[in-house]
């Protein structure tokens, strides 16, 4: 395990104190710059953003999205020209525009009568050109990191950018589409959450709350069809933003309708939705390539895919969270092992290690071993499941949820992101809240979901479920990332450091650590040691503004250092704080977790990527202001926030910021 001084060497900075202010607060001795903010052009003959709503649908095919979120540096060489994964001073940025906050991007006109029937197109089509990725080149002459809006690898994908379905969903008779005759394509990715890379040079995004996009209003569709679009939720009558409900007619609306036009499944949109729910590659390196959905690798709410310890020899191994409430945590093995011949080799190396491997779910006992599942029809308990029956390794690959409830998985307080120690191999996720963990009906406390808050007003007692997550832990049997099975322990509990109750604070968080809903996850590959921790609103957002705070974590099970569950005897009293399980150990002093920075209001941290060096980080701050009311927006002095600018007038953005070290240090030491 780490010593407490080596913890001590990696977080030398003064813990930022929490706060409500209109900006990013971070540690004396280090600078934040705006890198990248919703609507920048990434071309030079792009105009400025006008920030009114003014700015064309079209225009997004070259400015950056909204909701900034998960991304990845890839070092360019000096000229700029090609890869060079060690350059610390030029890269591309590849980075996830998960959402929009809909009434910053349309005028204040159009906002008045936002709704989610006959909607005018051109709004349609700005809302689907702001979602998707951007692929950036970043450049630092000296005086810090720009946008090089000349470059040719400059790129925005969107929610209608052609893509390739690839492994063993594709060509399946459930892929099929008007658009796709033959089920090898689709439109489109989204609201792409947390991402991935590949030491192959790839970028990986993750698709996760798609499901509420598609309208679905008949219900004739075969029983089979019935459960899975009940289980995964594409049962909205109108979609989220209603971009099945254009005031003129088009293909391009129609395919957000999940519906039986004809007799003939070719001619119809009944299988839209069964082409979102996956892990999308895209090559930042080669602008023309076209991005494959990667369906070896399950489809549900991918919160992000982080990969194991990279050895030759060995298979490539990803660990995904399903971020839904009672969701699961899935590992993917490639079948082929690591050839570092392949280092170069862009999608063609994805279809070698990702179109072809093994797909596992999480069970966790209550002893603290735990096994992974592979899903496969070879399970008899997944070939005759009595909820589904399914056809073929395509179905199961499109139903994943559905065959990992046949094996029994452990229903977890939400997956979100995951990450890998680089040196350990301990793989940490992040399981943010579960505002039904303990409700009657819902999701019994189990030893890897622990806990419930009750609050107690007068004679009325609420139970909230569990309202400041948790981070789990776990280390696969024999140091072997493709082993079958681990042992875990928790490795941190959210709590506001003041909270009243026994098991509340039970990491003796204070006030220089303590967080709510932990989301954001990152090792810095740099520092082989340093883990960042970003956090998502959750119960705190009345003390605090959204944090990240950087961790220095022990190992898996090194007694003092971590906490493990002795018992699991479901609590009775329903009047306590919180009833929790029973936990030796104690972490998280001040040496080994410290809060770094604060964002501005109504945001989120999520995103984050380094250089080489680790030198320089970039962070995204996602929907600053988001809880204005849409009945302000003609009224700036009512926003709940205006930054990135200082002002009283501008709408606010999400933006990238860069950080570095005013001695030129790495950051976080
Ligand atoms: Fe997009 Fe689970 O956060
Ligand atoms: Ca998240
Ligand atoms: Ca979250
Ligand atoms: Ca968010």
């Amino acid at each position: 395990s780490t010593s407490p001084a080596a913890a001590a060497a990696l977080l030398g900075f003064t813990a930022v104190a929490k706060n409500l202010n209109d900006t990013v607060t971070i540690p004396s001795g280090y600078t934040a710059k705006v890198l990248y903010s919703l609507g920048d052009p990434i071309n030079t003959s792009t105009a400025a953003y006008a920030n009114d709503g003014t700015d064309s649908a079209a225009s997004f095919e070259f400015r950056a999205g909204d909701h900034h979120d998960g991304m990845s540096y890839f070092g360019l060489n000096v000229g700029g020209t090609a890869k060079d994964t060690t350059n610390s001073t030029r890269g591309l940025i590849a980075m996830n525009h998960e959402n929009i906050t809909q009434m910053f991007l349309h005028t204040s006109a159009e906002v008045a009568s936002l709704s989610t029937t006959n909607r005018p197109a051109s709004q349609i089509d700005k809302e689907v050109n702001v979602h998707g990725i951007s692929i950036i080149e970043v450049q630092n002459t000296g005086s810090g990191f720009t946008l090089n809006k000349s470059s040719n690898f400059n790129r925005r994908i969107t929610a209608a950018t052609p893509m390739d379905i690839s492994g063993p969903a594709k060509n399946s008779t459930m892929m099929t589409t008007k658009y796709s005759t033959d089920g090898s394509k689709t439109r489109g990715t989204l609201n792409n959450c947390a991402n991935g890379y590949t030491p192959w040079g790839t970028y990986l995004t993750c698709e996760e709350n798609w499901a509420g996009y598609f309208k679905r209003t008949s219900t004739s569709f075969s029983a089979k069809e019935l459960v899975a679009q009940s289980r995964y939720g594409t049962t909205s009558s109108n979609g989220s933003y209603g971009w099945a409900n254009s005031a003129t007619a088009d293909d391009k609306y129609d395919r957000w309708h999940i519906a039986i036009t004809g007799a003939d499944a070719t001619a119809d949109y009944r299988n839209i939705a069964n082409t979102f729910g996956w892990v999308v590659e895209i090559d930042p390196y080669n602008p023309s390539s076209t991005p494959r959905k990667r369906t070896a690798m399950g489809r549900f709410g991918h919160e992000g895919a982080m990969p194991g310890i990279v050895t030759a020899g060995k298979p490539i191994v990803y660990y995904m969270g399903d971020d839904s409430k009672g969701e699961y945590i899935y590992k993917y093995v490639s079948t082929q092992n690591w050839d570092a011949a392949d280092a170069n080799g862009g999608l063609v190396a994805g279809n070698k290690y990702l179109d072809n491997g093994k797909l596992y779910v999480a069970k966790f006992n209550s002893d603290g071993s735990g096994t992974w599942t592979e899903l496969t029809l070879t399970n008899t308990s997944i070939a005759s499941y009595a909820t589904y029956a399914f056809s073929d390794a395509a179905d199961v690959a499109i139903n994943t949820r559905l065959a990992a409830d046949a094996v029994g998985a452990t229903k977890m307080d939400r997956p979100e992101w995951s990450g890998v120690h680089p040196t350990t191999g301990d793989v940490y996720i992040t399981l943010t809240n579960n505002s039904d963990r303990a409700k009657s009906g819902k999701y019994g406390l189990d030893a890897a979901n622990p806990r419930y808050y009750t609050d107690t007003y007068g004679t009325s007692t609420t139970n909230k479920g569990n309202v400041n997550g948790h981070i789990i832990r776990i280390k696969e049997s024999g140091a072997n990332a493709a082993a079958t099975t681990f042992n875990w322990d928790i490795y941190l509990f959210g709590a506001q450091s003041d909270a009243n109750g026994t098991n509340v604070n039970i990491s003796g968080l204070t006030n220089d650590n303590d967080f709510s809903s932990p989301d954001g996850l990152f090792f810095s590959q740099a520092t082989k040691g340093l883990m960042w921790l970003q956090t998502d609103d959750g119960a705190y957002r009345d003390v605090t503004n959204c944090m990240m705070l950087a961790a220095v974590p022990g190992t898996h099970g090194d007694g003092t250092a971590n906490y493990k569950v002795t018992n699991t005897a479901v609590p009775t009293n329903g009047n306590a704080d919180q009833e929790i399980t029973t936990f030796v150990g104690k972490d998280a002093s001040a040496s080994t977790l410290k809060r770094f920075l604060v964002g501005p209001k109504g945001c989120e941290i999520t995103g984050i990527t380094e250089t080489p060096d680790g030198k320089t980080i970039f962070i995204n701050i996602q929907h600053p202001g988001e809880n204005t009311a849409d009945a302000d927006i003609a009224t700036p002095a009512n926003y709940e926030s205006h930054w990135p600018a200082s002002d009283t007038t501008s709408r606010p953005r999400s933006s990238t910021i860069v950080i570095t070290k005013n001695d030129g240090g790495i950051i976080g030491m």
